[in-house]
C-alpha cells in the first residue's frame, strides 16, 4: 500500500504483513495478516513515529522516501520497543545518520539490548512537549500498554494520537486504513478483541489507567500501530478497550464458553447434553474443542463471558492435556473472576476435577459443581449433565 495522508502534513507509511503465520511467534494470523502502522509528520523537523518489523524493508523505506528523504529525518519516536515496531531501526540509522531517537527512559536500555544502539538517543519525560515547527508533539507515558517502556505521542496541533499497541487489532488492511471507509467494521472489532485477549489482556489495569490519563485530551484521530485509523469515531475503539479492560475485574458479561476435549467420544456425548441444558437455560453456549481450536480463538470468548463450562476426561490421574494448556493460558492472561462447572469421563482413576479446582484457585474462578462419571455416560449421567447445564445457565447474572 502507498503512503496515505491522515491529517495536515501527517502520513501513514506502514507495512501490511500477510506472510507471517504467527504473531509474536504464538498467535495465528494466517489468512488475515496484520499491519505495522508507522507515521510521518513533515514539518520544519521531519518526524517518523514508530517503525515496522524487519520485513518488506525496501517497500517501507520507499514509502518514507516519497514524503521525505530518509536522510532528512530529524527524529524517530519509539513509542514501544517490541520488534514489530522497531525491527528496521538499525538499518534506518545507517541511512538516516543524523536522526535522533526519542523514547521513554525505560526504552534506552532496550535499544542497547536489542540493537546495540546508544548514541543519539534522547529520553523524553512524561508530559514533555516538542515543537517541530507548526506542530507540537506531547509524549505521554503509558507503562505496560504493552511493555513497561510504552508511551503514546499526541499531536496537540492536529489532535492525532499515535497510540502504538493501544487501540490496535489484528488484520491487514483490506483497501483502506480508515474506519469511515471500512465496509466491514465488525471484522476489525472482532479481530481487535482477539488481539486484546491475546496480547493486551494481562495489562488491563494499565489500559484503564492510560484511558483515564488521556481523558480530557482533545483527540480527533486515533492512529494505532496495528489496525484501523479511527478518524470518524475514535470514541468507538476507546469504548471497546475500556469495556474489555473492565472484564478483568467484573468477570465479563453474561454468557458461557463451553470448552471440551474428548478421547473416545464419551465426554463429548455428555457435552451435547450439557449444551442442550445451557441452551434451555437461556444462553447460547460458545463451544470449543480444545484439541482442535487454537487458544488464540478461545481467549476472546473466555475473556468476554462470565461463565465457563469445562468438559474433559481424566488423563493419567490428571486433566486432559489440551484442556490443561488452555486453562494455563487463561492463568497467563489473567482471565479471572468467572463462574465455572466441570464434567468429564474417567477410566481407571479420577483426577481431572481435582486438577480443574486447583487451576481455578489461581484464576479466582468459582467452580460451583462437578460431574465425574466412569466410562460411557448412562441415561442418568446424561440427565444429570443436562440439568447441570441448565442450572448453570440460570445461575448466571
Ligand atoms: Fe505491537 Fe507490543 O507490539
Amino acid at each position: 500500500m502507498s503512503e496515505v495522508a491522515i491529517e495536515k502534513n501527517t502520513y501513514w507509511v506502514g507495512v501490511n504483513d500477510r506472510t507471517t503465520d504467527l504473531f509474536e511467534g504464538l498467535w495465528p494470523i494466517e489468512g488475515i495478516g496484520v499491519s505495522y502502522n508507522s507515521y510521518i509528520i513533515k514539518d520544519e523537523k521531519n518526524v517518523l513515529i514508530d517503525l515496522a518489523k524487519g520485513i518488506k524493508t525496501d517497500d517501507f523505506f520507499n514509502q518514507i522516501s516519497r514524503i521525505v528523504d530518509i536522510d532528512k529525518l530529524d527524529y524517530v519516536i519509539v513509542n514501544h520497543m517490541e520488534p514489530d515496531h522497531t525491527g528496521v531501526i538499525k538499518t534506518l540509522r545507517k541511512i538516516a545518520r543524523n536522526v535522533e531517537i526519542l523514547c521513554s527512559p525505560k526504552a534506552v536500555k532496550m535499544l542497547q539490548d536489542y540493537y546495540g544502539i546508544s548514541e543519539d538517543v534522547r529520553e523524553v519525560k512524561d508530559g514533555e512537549t516538542l515543537s517541530i515547527g507548526s506542530h507540537e508533539l506531547q509524549f505521554v507515558h503509558v507503562p505496560f500498554v504493552h511493555w513497561p517502556e510504552t508511551m503514546v505521542t499526541f499531536d496537540t496541533t492536529t489532535g492525532v494520537l499515535f497510540s502504538c499497541d493501544a487501540f490496535g487489532g489484528y488484520g491487514a488492511f483490506q483497501g483502506t486504513i480508515f474506519d469511515d471507509e471500512c465496509t466491514d467494521l465488525s471484522f476489525y472489532e472482532k479481530e481487535s478483541l482477539r488481539y486484546y485477549s491475546n496480547i493486551v489482556a494481562k495489562f488491563s489495569t494499565p489500559v484503564l489507567n492510560a484511558i483515564k490519563k488521556l481523558d480530557g485530551v482533545a483527540l480527533k484521530i486515533i492512529a494505532p500501530s496495528h489496525g484501523l485509523v479511527w478518524r470518524k469515531n475514535p470514541a468507538r475503539i476507546v469504548d471497546l478497550y475500556k469495556t474489555w479492560a473492565g472484564y478483568s475485574t467484573s468477570g465479563g458479561e453474561k454468557g458461557i464458553t463451553l470448552l471440551y476435549g474428548s478421547m473416545y467420544g464419551n465426554t463429548e456425548a455428555v457435552m451435547n447434553a450439557v449444551a442442550q441444558g445451557i441452551s434451555d437455560g437461556g444462553i447460547h453456549p460458545e463451544i470449543f474443542d480444545v484439541a482442535r481450536v487454537h487458544v488464540s480463538y478461545i481467549l476472546p470468548s473466555l475473556w468476554k463471558n462470565n461463565g465457563v463450562v469445562i468438559g474433559a476426561p481424566t488423563y493419567e490421574v490428571s486433566l486432559f492435556p489440551y484442556m490443561q494448556q488452555v486453562l494455563e493460558k487463561a492463568v497467563l492472561k489473567n482471565v479471572k473472576h468467572k463462574k465455572a462447572i466441570y464434567f468429564g469421563s474417567y477410566g481407571w482413576s479420577k483426577g481431572a476435577f481435582k486438577k480443574v479446582q486447583k487451576i481455578a484457585e489461581d484464576l479466582n474462578w468459582e467452580v460451583t459443581e462437578g460431574l465425574e462419571f466412569p466410562g460411557k455416560g448412562t441415561d442418568d449421567i446424561f440427565e444429570s449433565g443436562y440439568n447441570l447445564g441448565k442450572r448453570f445457565a440460570q445461575s448466571l447474572k
